[in-house]
């Protein structure tokens, strides 16, 4: 399963890409604004270094919700930089842009997924990734882990080559049920991925061998 962080922020990505465990980033217009990126050009400008410091896709979001504007939108992102992946959310016009787009050789990452059926249609259209939310699917009182190991038996049955893209992460344990699951991707706040890192007993264990290793060094 490959690591994506969930942020526009440039100090937690530079974190996670120091860790080596890094394989590229989604971002979505709220990330952005908590970033203070604003206007067309620094937007630009946030993109390109997001790149320059990830070697992987980088999803950036159309703000728009009609066809032609989405497509327009989508190639002026697409022309960023090779590694970026246009995410476009899961509406009726939505799904022709991500066609439109798959005839165009731009990559895709249908976003806002919260039903098998949508996630059919995502991959049906040719996206190169699909977002299930599961946090939010979580969050009203549904299994959103459910969704992922179903989305993962129709793909699987059916031949589509759409990445599962794991999203809207909120506990580390959510990772580790995505990799059970079979998510072909996980992307996560940057907390979450350092909880894979903690286990009490490693802490005990390293105390000792240190103490330990004054004995004879
Ligand atoms: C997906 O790509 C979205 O950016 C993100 O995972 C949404 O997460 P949230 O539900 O925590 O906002």
């Amino acid at each position: 399963m490959k690591f994506f962080l969930d942020t526009a922020n440039l100090d937690q990505i530079k974190e996670a890409h120091d860790l080596g465990v890094l394989d590229g980033i989604t971002t979505n217009p709220s990330l952005m604004a908590k970033e203070g990126v604003k206007g067309y050009d620094a937007v630009v400008n946030h993109y390109k270094t997001i790149c320059e410091i990830v070697d992987g896709d980088v999803s950036a979001e159309v703000l728009s919700t009609d066809f032609k504007s989405m497509i327009e939108e989508g190639e002026r992102l697409a022309a960023i930089h090779p590694n970026i992946v246009v995410k476009v959310p899961m509406i009726k016009d939505g799904v022709k842009a991500i066609k439109w787009f798959t005839d165009h050789d731009i990559r895709t990452n249908c976003t806002l997924v919260f039903s098998a059926g949508q996630a059919i249609l995502a991959a049906k259209a040719g996206a190169a990734y699909v977002s299930p939310f599961i946090g939010r699917i979580d969050d009203s009182g549904w299994d959103g882990m459910e969704l992922i190991y179903q989305i993962r038996a129709i793909y699987d049955m059916q031949g589509y080559f759409t990445e599962i893209l794991a999203a809207s992460i909120r506990s580390t344990n959510h990772i580790i049920s995505c990799a059970e699951a079979g998510a072909d991707v996980c992307t996560t706040p940057l907390d979450p991925l350092l909880g894979l890192l903690k286990h009490p007993l490693t802490d005990i264990g390293l105390a000792k061998f240190c103490e330990d290793a004054k004995k004879f060094s």
